[in-house]
């Protein structure tokens, strides 16, 4: 079987530890490398939540690099309300043995990318966009070697973190605007999609019902993410942004797409951050550059959430 090689760019991050978890899991992928950088907690923080992922599942030989752990430009921001104090509050670990690779997370990410084939990687980035636009900038022969970024961020409809702007663009909005302007093929996984995958309560009992080692990391943390989504937001169940990356690349058929110009606005005050995406052609400011998630097959991304689950049965 022809694997596809994805190299992980996150900040772990309930959601993104989902992710981690289907891209170890689903023959039909080969995790290459992992970078982290500062989102939902501290890079510290996400680091070592990286590594205890990797630890539990037993992901002992994909490098884990700590990247940026500012933005390009503005403060920084982070998320505890949604992801606890540690930014992966709710599972327990045992101590940690797995050790972060030495090099910085964007130098991880460039040369993971300049030892491949032309457009033989794709890079999945989960949290803000940090390392990818330093990587883009330190080293841009890595844009040839992307076959495409798929990505967890924006909406074309609202924000979570402003009426405009989704949480990791708005965490940083230069680093997005230089991703989105780099000519790399792209799908924007955003909120639109995310939204639709509300890990309700009956979702969490099926994943327990499976009784192995990455269906109770699941539950772990979706009872917590579940617990605070209903506190900040109202709802019963949390979206689960991050997966449905590593999801759409194990199944094509499950985004519905509609390729299109997306800006990212790092000019104005409201919209700080917004991903402007032109799915009804109203501007025509620019080229396509972007496939924009505009509807998921629900029911199909819980069954490869389950099957990834399943395929630690026997790891
Ligand atoms: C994104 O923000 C983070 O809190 C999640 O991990 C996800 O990547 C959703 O806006
Ligand atoms: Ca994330």
């Amino acid at each position: 079987m022809n694997k596809q090689k994805v190299f992980l760019d996150c900040d772990p991050g309930h959601d993104d530890a989902i992710n981690i978890m289907l891209a170890h899991a689903y023959p039909e992928l080969e995790l290459v490398g992992i970078s982290v950088v500062a989102g939902n907690q501290t890079i510290e923080k996400t680091t070592i939540n990286a590594l205890n992922v990797c630890q539990y599942l037993g992901i002992m030989d994909v490098p884990v690099a700590a990247g940026c752990g500012n933005a390009m430009v503005k403060p920084r921001e982070i998320c505890p309300e949604i992801h606890g104090k540690t930014g992966l509050d709710g599972p327990t670990f045992e101590p940690l043995v797995k050790k972060a690779d030495p090099r910085h997370g964007v130098q991880l990410m460039i040369d993971t990318l300049m030892a491949a084939e032309d457009h033989e990687i794709m890079v999945v980035p989960t949290g803000p966009l940090t390392n990818v636009a330093m990587a883009i900038r330190m080293e841009p022969r890595i844009i040839q070697k992307i076959k495409r970024i798929v990505l967890m961020g924006g909406s074309y409809q609202n924000g979570n973190v402003t009426p405009a702007a989704e949480f990791n663009i708005h965490c940083d909005p230069e680093a997005a605007y230089v991703v989105f302007t780099s000519g790399v093929p792209i799908t924007m996984v955003g909120l639109d999609v995310t939204r639709k995958v509300l890990c309700y309560p009956e979702i969490v009992d099926r994943m327990a019902k499976i009784d192995n080692k990455a269906s109770h990391l699941f539950v772990d943390l979706m009872r917590f993410f579940n617990k605070t989504q209903k506190e900040v937001f109202g709802w019963e169940g949390g979206p689960t942004h991050d997966p449905v990356t590593c999801a759409s690349i194990i199944d094509p058929e499950l985004l519905t797409t509609k390729f299109c110009h997306v800006s990212v606005d790092i000019k104005s005050e409201e919209s700080y951050g917004r991903t402007n995406a032109d799915i009804f052609e109203f501007f025509r400011r620019g080229e396509p550059n972007c496939d924009v998630a505009v509807d998921i097959n629900v029911e199909r991304f819980w069954d490869i959430i389950e099957q990834g689950i399943r395929y630690y049965g026997d790891k």
